[in-house]
């Protein structure tokens, strides 16, 4: 199967992004056509500083390596570097209506959150995001579950692009994780764990092994004793019982046999060595990669010359059918 998926670079990635998204990536890539990109275009849509762009998207690019990714197995680049994704996203443009664009729930939520920032940018995200997927025949998507919906749109803009113009774009869809598609913040789990708002309840992909452990312990869970698997009545320890089935490769079932008659205490002290043990590699291949800059930027720039390739072959199929001459 063709894959694609991108990360904005707005932040640290933390344990959601890597549960929801990058540890699907790792395991396709053995098996499948894998593409990734550092999505640097979506990130200018919400306000931000140019230096801390800069470092983030170079601090993404070294994460995706560190986390596993393979240049051998998978091409990985930066979204700016191949201008294709502006280029088709202009054409797409043409063919979704307003209406669609301003149903998307995350256009709903940032424009509440940046009332001052809401730009066309902001508004066309879905549009670039189609155009990332489609510029490359994609089949698989592998995302978290708020992306579901940017999938759905890319799926019916290709459908609708086919049926106007002639079969030109592959329909892709959606590989959401079966758990883990919404990791939860530590602090308030009834929101999910994000890059902005509350640090205490975000776990950072390289947070020091000091910093977890802190994080686990005074993670929010209800009054109650027993580690039990209960979204709605238990939404703290449900979480944490999530993110410790995905680490361990242990069924909950089997988690919450372990744990019985434990106390919350217990759980969590476990929880947080399980996720500093797993992390380790991560984190020391990182500051491996932090001091080899040059090689990184070999990587990502071998990366731009493979996507372009395969990007300027849709993108020309699509401006002809288009009747661009
Ligand atoms: P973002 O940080 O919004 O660019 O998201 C990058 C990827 O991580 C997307 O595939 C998201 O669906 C996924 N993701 C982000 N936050 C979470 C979360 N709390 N739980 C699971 N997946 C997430
Ligand atoms: N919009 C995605 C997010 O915020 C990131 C992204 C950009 C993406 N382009 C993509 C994800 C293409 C999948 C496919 O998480």
């Amino acid at each position: 199967m063709r894959i694609f998926s991108g990360i904005r670079p707005t932040g640290e990635l933390h344990i959601g992004n890597y549960l929801g998204a990058i540890k699907q990536w790792i395991e396709l890539q053995e098996k499948n056509e894998c593409i990734f990109c550092v999505a640097d275009l979506h990130a200018i849509t919400t306000p931000y500083e140019k230096k801390e762009l800069q470092k983030n998207i170079l601090e993404t690019s070294i994460a995706y390596l560190a986390a596993g990714l393979d240049p051998e197995k998978s091409i990985i680049f930066i979204q700016s570097q191949v201008k294709e994704h502006a280029e088709l996203a202009w054409l797409l443009g043409s063919i979704i209506s307003i209406g669609e664009l301003k149903r998307m729930t995350q256009f709903k939520e940032k424009s509440k959150k940046h009332p001052k920032y809401i730009n066309a940018g902001l508004f066309n995200y879905p549009v670039l995001m189609a155009s990332d997927i489609l510029l490359y025949q994609t089949e698989g998507v592998p995302v978290g579950k708020d992306q579901e919906q940017h999938v759905e749109l890319a799926r019916e803009i290709a459908r609708r692009f086919n049926q106007k113009f002639g079969k030109t774009l592959k329909i892709p869809q959606s590989l959401l994780p079966k758990v883990g598609a919404k990791i939860m913040s530590l602090q308030d789990p009834k929101k999910k764990m994000s890059k902005t708002g509350n640090t205490k309840g975000c776990i950072a992909l390289f947070d020091s092994p000091k910093l977890i452990q802190k994080k686990i312990m005074s993670a929010v869970t209800d009054t109650g004793k027993n580690i039990i698997y209960n979204p709605k009545r238990k939404a703290g320890i449900s979480n944490l019982l999530t993110i410790y089935s995905l680490f361990s490769g242990k069924s909950i079932n089997q988690i919450e046999k372990e744990f019985k008659g434990k106390k919350y205490s217990e759980f969590k002290k476990s929880l947080a060595e399980l996720i500093i043990k797993s992390l380790e590699a991560p984190r020391k291949k990182r500051k491996e990669l932090l001091n080899r800059e040059v090689y990184v930027r070999k990587i990502l720039e071998q990366g731009k010359r493979r996507a372009e390739l395969l990007a300027r072959s849709t993108v020309q199929k699509a401006k002809r059918e288009m009747g661009l001459i």
